[in-house]
Parts: C-alpha cells; structure tokens; sequence
C-alpha cells in the first residue's frame, strides 16, 4: 500500500518511462518533389490519393507526375478535409482491385489521415474497418505508406495517428498505430506559397495547440521536452507575422514547416504527462458544427485552461514567464498567460468565440452525452467528466 502512495507522488516528480520510435525518412528542402523514385522501389504499383484539386492549381500535381513517369500509378481524388470514412472505403476498394503495394499521399493532414487508414483497411483482417477507428481493433499490417506534405499543420507527416469522420453518425475519432508512420515524407516549403492566408493561420494554431497538450499539466522532472516545447510556440511567437506575410518568404516558411512536424512527432511528449482535451472536444465541434479544426482548438483551449487553471498553475507559471515574459505569480498572472494566448490566436485572425460563427450552443447537450456515454474521463488527471465538458463548453458559448 505505502508502496503504491510513493508511486503515486514520485510520478509527479520524476520523468516518466518512455519508448521512442520513429522511423519516418524526412526529405526536407526546395524542388525535393523530385527525389520521389529513389525512394519508391521502382516494381511497386502505387496509388497516389490527393484532395480536392489544390495540387492541380499550384503545380505539386504535375510535379509527382514528372517525377514518376514509367512507374505503375494509379490515382484516387477528393479525399476531404476532416476526411470522410465513406470516400476512403472507395479508395480501399480501387487498391484492392488494382493490386495496389504502395500509397503515396500528397496533401495536408486530411489527405495523408485518410491515407493512413486506406493502408491500414487493405490489409484489416477484420470484418469491418470502423473497428480501427470505434473499437480500436489493433492494427496488425499496413500497406506501405509515402507522403508529400501540400500544409504544414497536422504533424501526420511524422506520427502514426490518423484522424477520420464518419458523416453517418457524426463522428470524428482517432487512431494510432506504428504501422502506418510513413516511410518518408517529402516536406518542400515551396508548395505552401498556394495556401490562403487563413490555412497559414491555422496551421499555426495547430502548432501552438499540439504544443500545448504535451506541456500544460504538471511538472515532472523534464527540463529539456519543457525548453523544446517552449523553443516551438517561441519559435512561431516570433516568426507569425513573417511567416503570414505576402509576398510568401520561403525561409519562413521553412521554419513554420519545422515547427508544425517538430510539435507532433512524438519528441516533446517523451516521458511527460500529456492532455489532450482541447482536441477531445474540438473534434465534437467539428462534428457537429462543421467548425475546421485548428479554428475549433482556438475556441476551445482557453476555456481548458481556465477551467484547469488551478490545477494547471505550476505549468501555467512557467509558460506565462518564460513564453510571455509574465514576471508577477498569483491568479493574475495565470489568466494573463490564457489571454495572451487567446490574444495571438486573434492577431493571426483565426476567430476565439461561438458567436464569430454565428452558432448557437444548440449541440452542446449532445456533445456532452457523447462524453458521458463513452464514459470518458479526460485530463492529466483523468478527472475531467461529462459535467466539466459541459462548463467548459458553456464558457465559449
Ligand atoms: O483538398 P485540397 O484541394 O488539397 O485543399 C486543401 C483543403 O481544402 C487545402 N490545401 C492543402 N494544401 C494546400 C491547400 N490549398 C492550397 N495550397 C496548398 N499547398 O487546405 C484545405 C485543408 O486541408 P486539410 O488537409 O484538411 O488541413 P489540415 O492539414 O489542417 O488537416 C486537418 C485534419 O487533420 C486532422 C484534423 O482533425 C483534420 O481532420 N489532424 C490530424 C492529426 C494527426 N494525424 O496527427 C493531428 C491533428 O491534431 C488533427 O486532429
Ligand atoms: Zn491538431
């Protein structure tokens, strides 16, 4: 009994126990589009999925197309944005039928998501793939899986997590396995001079929010994740407004490039606590109110933190000082550390309230029933309820 009090205390003191991996070959750098046969076996047929056209317009299409000439390709368009289980079951379907052994995705996180979970449906020894996804049936193989990242944002590009919609039952849910890391990604910070400026903004947001639900709950012993963590959103802090800026600075967008696949690849969650329940109930929003998914994040995350203040405030210190330069400790610094944050969400442009969407919080009850029939304790601490959620929705109401 003592023993397992001790446990219980040295756990908030010391780093955790940690297994790192991962095996994603990253080709970084201007015109590396065109390193793409050397890193696709040349006997391999190939199905290269993409979105909705962006590739076509801004020249990434014709460039895989060149680099590929004379391998066997086949090709799947309009994969979604929070990409739909119902068009990713057709792309199974057409990789089956033409003997597909290798995936290439090109495009954002919806395009290479959705990728991920083609590759894992092929190979699903189950009978029903939403398994993956509803019932976290283990993934056991994979097809082969290459990307080239078209929105620097998601970090799919070097992770084995994969986010999915289902428009049937209004359902957004994860899953993660090692089989679908991909082999390489191409990151080419040339391709994102396409994006419109509120994609940019997004993606920054994203950054910042996969940042913060590695770093925001209690101190352990983890000095390093801690100052690599802050070194990112630091990063993003300074560079946002050149990196926003028209005409596109290619340089700047390679450090915002960096930034997004450094905040998820796994490395500053090593061994420390983590909370994921901005993008719990961010992913409900998009659900059901169509709310894109950084957008989401930025409504939901300052009302976390408040909500979580006190049991923040050790984490939340550090951050308002060394991210913000907060000097002061007490309850006001904590909720000045929150609004700046909120505040440069706002400078980027990316809305912080409900009703900048015109959208009442008709869902809200639903979204809470969600939680409390999946029985989910969400938090550090595994102690935010159904009846939290339903206060942390009601701030942002
Ligand atoms: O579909 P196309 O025509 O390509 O257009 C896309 C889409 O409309 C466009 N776009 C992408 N690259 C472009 C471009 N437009 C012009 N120039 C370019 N270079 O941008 C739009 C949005 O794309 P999308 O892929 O949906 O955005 P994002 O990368 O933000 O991905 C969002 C999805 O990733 C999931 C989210 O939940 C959401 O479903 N996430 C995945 C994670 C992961 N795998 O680890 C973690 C994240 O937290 C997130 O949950
Ligand atoms: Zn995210």
């Amino acid at each position: 009994m003592f023993g397992s009090i001790f446990n219980s205390l040295e756990s908030f003191l010391i780093m955790q126990n940690f297994t790192y991996y991962n095996p994603v070959r990253i080709v970084f750098g201007r015109n590396s589009i065109a390193r793409l046969p050397d890193l696709i076996d040349a006997q391999k047929r190939i199905l290269f999925l993409y979105g909705g056209g962006s590739i076509r317009k801004n020249g990434v299409y014709d460039q895989v197309r060149q680099a590929l000439q004379g391998r066997a390709l086949v090709e799947f368009a309009g994969i979604e944005p929070n990409p739909r289980y119902e068009t990713l079951m057709r792309a199974v379907a057409l990789a089956k039928t033409e003997k597909i052994d290798f995936l290439l995705a090109v495009g954002g996180g919806s395009v290479l998501d959705g990728s991920k979970f083609v590759a894992a449906a092929v190979r699903f020894a189950g009978k029903d793939p939403w398994d993956i996804l509803n019932k976290q049936a283990p993934v056991r193989d994979a097809l082969p899986l290459g990307t080239v990242l078209t929105l620097p944002a998601t970090g799919s590009e070097m992770n084995g997590f994969a986010v999915i919609s289902r428009d049937s039952s209004q359902e957004k849910l994860a899953f993660g396995s090692e089989k679908v890391y991909p082999r390489f990604s191409i990151l080419d910070p040339a391709v994102t001079q396409s994006l419109p400026r509120d994609q940019v903004a997004n993606g920054i947001v994203d950054t910042f929010v996969h940042v913060m639900e590695q770093y925001m709950t209690f101190p352990v012993n983890a000095p390093l994740q801690d100052r690599q963590a802050e070194a990112i959103w630091l990063t993003l802090i300074e560079r946002a407004p050149a990196i926003l800026k028209e005409p596109v600075d290619l340089d700047e967008r390679a450090v915002y490039m960096w930034c997004a696949t450094q905040a998820l690849n796994g490395l500053i969650g090593c061994g420390v606590p983590q909370d994921w329940t901005t993008h719990q109930i961010g992913h409900e929003l998009t659900a059901f109110y169509g709310i894109a998914h950084a957008p989401s994040l930025a409504l939901v995350l300052p009302a976390v933190l408040r909500s979580q203040r006190d049991r923040k405030k050790e984490k939340l210190h550090q951050y308002g000082e060394r991210v913000w330069g907060i000097r002061e400790t007490g309850t006001d610094s904590l909720d000045a550390a929150i609004d700046h944050t909120r505040d440069f969400f706002e400078s980027l442009g990316v809305p912080v309230r409900l009703k900048d969407y015109n959208i009442t919080d008709r869902h809200f009850s639903a979204i809470v029933d969600r939680f409390s029939q999946r029985g989910s304790k969400l938090g550090e601490h595994g102690d935010i309820s159904s009846e939290k959620v339903a206060e942390i929705l009601q701030m942002i109401a």
